[in-house]
């Protein structure tokens, strides 16, 4: 259960003490979600409603480490060590490997321009994250992901792009 209106979409908070009301009027195990960001707003909403688990959506679509360093908070109340940028980028091209091995979304080319904007959002907070925006909504094939990634991590002095 998601804690807005479908008039809401997005804008404001989501209502937790309506889920939580639902989650205590109802036999049927409850799922919440809505605007959890980080292992705290997870553990916070799993004590302090009657839902019996909660849903991570957009907070995984720009960081979908979330869910170790949420798994690693719920079990030890400790915020996670931020993630190596060199691992951020293996897990990058790991899903765009997988994505272009899928055939999902069509041939190599077509895999890259459907997740440009997916990639984007990935790399906020990287070394160079505005060039490496301004790249990555032309890419079109795992190599030139590659390039950037070598690029960013500092291994080539200056990316010309092909
Ligand atoms: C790209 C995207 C696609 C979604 N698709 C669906 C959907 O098909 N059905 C649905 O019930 N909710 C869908 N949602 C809503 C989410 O399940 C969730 O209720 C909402 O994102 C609130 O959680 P959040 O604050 O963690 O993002 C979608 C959300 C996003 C961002």
């Amino acid at each position: 259960m998601h804690g807005r209106t479908r008039a809401q979409g997005y804008g404001g908070e989501a209502d937790w003490e309506v889920i939580d009301a639902v989650a205590r009027a109802v036999k049927v195990p409850v799922i919440g979600n809505g605007d959890i960001t980080c292992g705290a707003d997870l553990v916070k909403r799993k004590t302090q409603t009657a839902v019996s688990g909660v849903m991570i959506g957009r907070a995984a679509m720009q960081n979908p480490w979330i869910f170790r360093e949420a798994k690693h908070f719920l079990k030890t109340g400790k915020v996670l060590p931020e993630l190596l940028v060199e691992e951020r980028w293996e897990l990058v091209l790991r899903h765009c490997k997988l994505a272009v091995e899928s055939r999902r979304n069509g041939d190599e080319r077509q895999t890259l321009t459907a997740m440009r904007s997916r990639l984007m959002a990935y790399c906020k907070g990287f070394p160079g994250a505005k060039e490496l925006r301004q790249k990555l909504c032309q890419v079109s094939s795992i190599s030139q992901v590659e390039d950037l990634a070598a690029f960013s991590m500092g291994k080539v002095g200056v990316y010309e792009f092909q």
